[in-house]
């Protein structure tokens, strides 16, 4: 029985067909951009890995605009960026070499100086890109941002009753204690930040995710439940994760 999900809600067969679409929303996402830079937030988690893949490959490789994307993370884990449980080094390993992403376009969160420096730099990078010190509402920071949905119901680094879902100011933030594993500290995009964009994009796939799905469908105030844009959310569920 396929559970009520949110609006704006896509039911593909499988984890691939999410992959598939994500793929063609984000590229419609570039090609709708009118200036010279396009800003995708990348989400960190395994479900994207396949996405990132997608588009490095050759059935999609040429219909990127490489060398106007810049790349953003939409939270890390506060470990070396060589550490297996880095966003960055999940999101270099499923790009792969395939994708001509140009070095200064791949903007890490910096996990050297801790959380609460990382956040406060990391904000900093994201308003100098921006060129202003504030986030105009017509104007989006992001292009796209890509987002996971965690089976507490998280996203990002935005777990169930923790410090960081109350930011309205600052673009980043620090969670000193996660909420899942990895239980290591994280840096995570606030909900000012994730608003300011012209699409949101979950990807969400896999049966552990029936759960969190289902708690958002009955209108439970978690974490994921949160996000809003200027622009649009979709969602993009496969089969088993919607229970379908
Ligand atoms: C992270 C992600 C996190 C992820 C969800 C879903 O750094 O782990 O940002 O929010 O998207 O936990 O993770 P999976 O895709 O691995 O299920």
């Amino acid at each position: 029985m396929t559970i009520a999900l949110p609006a704006g809600a896509e039911i593909l067969p499988d984890a691939d067909a999410v992959a598939r679409a994500a793929a063609e929303r984000l590229i419609a996402a570039c090609e709708a951009v009118r200036t010279e830079r396009i800003a995708i937030c990348l989400s960190g988690g395994s479900t994207p890995k396949r996405l990132y893949a997608l588009l490095a490959g050759p059935d999609h490789v040429g219909r990127v605009p490489w060398a106007r994307v810049h790349w953003f993370f939409g939270d890390d884990r506060v470990v070396p960026w060589d550490d297996p449980r880095s966003n960055v080094r999940m999101v270099r390993e499923a790009f792969g070499h395939g994708a001509p992403i140009p070095a200064t376009h791949l903007h890490f969160i910096p996990s050297d100086a801790g959380a609460e420096a990382g956040a406060q730099a990391y904000a900093r990078t994201l308003l100098d890109f921006y060129g202003a010190d504030a986030l105009d509402p017509a104007r989006p920071l992001f292009d796209c941002v890509l987002l996971g949905l965690g089976e507490d119901g998280h996203t990002a680094s935005l777990f169930p009753g923790q410090p960081a879902l109350a930011e309205t100011t600052a673009l980043a933030a620090p969670v000193p204690e996660a909420g899942m594993a990895p239980l290591v500290p994280r840096i995570t995009l606030t909900y000012p930040a994730l608003a300011s964009s012209a699409l949101v994009l979950f990807l969400v796939a896999g049966p552990g995710k029936r759960d969190p799905l289902r708690r958002l469908g009955a209108g439970e105030d978690l974490p994921a439940a949160r996000v809003a844009s200027r622009g649009r959310i979709a969602w993009l569920i496969d089969a088993a994760a919607a229970d379908a």
